[in-house]
């Protein structure tokens, strides 16, 4: 845990603990960009942000990229079913370019149901891009519904709630530097 991780578990009582330091997450990306760099040697592919929570991971991933690449932007909101997401997806923005014949890397913070990615890879896939891939710094299995194959995850997390690093907790705490539990 670094001395920035510690001072916010001060400033923030609220959280209960650190599941994944920032250290960590740090070290995890770089992995992912290196390995995402062998393996689109060749290819120009396109990072595609899903907002809002997926931002920090965009940025710190494509700065561990070493091919040429260009990064685009999604926000989605789902249609809510009584308590639980329906994955019918609403799309608040859609990318600006054209994903035809492209590489593809869709860039989550979470994989939680896997409704909203399986419903984005359906929608995406109807415009012909070369190929499309799931990047997610989180995946949590336990939660799963809808099976999706994920080719990039950063770390499996069992079902918990969890805030930082792009993900909110009532819009909040996207800022924190680390993956963190809330206090129930
Ligand atoms: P899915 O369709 O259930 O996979 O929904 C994924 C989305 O739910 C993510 O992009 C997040 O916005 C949100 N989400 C799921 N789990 C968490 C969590 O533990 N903390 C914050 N947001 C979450």
């Amino acid at each position: 845990m670094t001395f920035d991780d510690q001072e916010y578990l001060r400033r923030y009582p609220f959280i209960d603990r650190i599941l994944i330091s920032s250290e960590e997450i740090q070290l995890r990306v770089r992995e992912l960009g290196n390995e995402i760099s062998r393996a689109y040697q060749g290819s120009s592919p396109i990072f595609v942000c899903i907002l809002k929570g997926a931002y920090p991971f965009l940025a710190d991933l494509t700065r561990c990229v070493s091919v040429d690449h260009e990064v685009d932007f999604m926000a989605v909101s789902s249609y809510e079913g009584g308590t639980q997401s329906t994955g019918v997806v609403k799309i608040e923005k859609d990318l600006k370019g054209n994903i035809t014949g492209r590489d593809v890397i869709l860039v989550e913070d979470i994989i939680d149901t896997g409704l909203t990615i399986a419903h984005l890879m359906e929608l995406l896939g109807t415009r012909n891009p070369r190929s499309i891939r799931v990047a997610t710094l989180l995946d949590k299995k336990p939660a799963r519904i809808k099976n999706v194959e994920l080719h990039y995850v950063g770390f499996e997390i069992p079902k918990e709630f969890v805030i930082g690093y792009g993900l909110d907790y009532d819009e909040k705490y996207r800022n924190l530097p680390f993956i963190g539990i809330m206090k129930a």
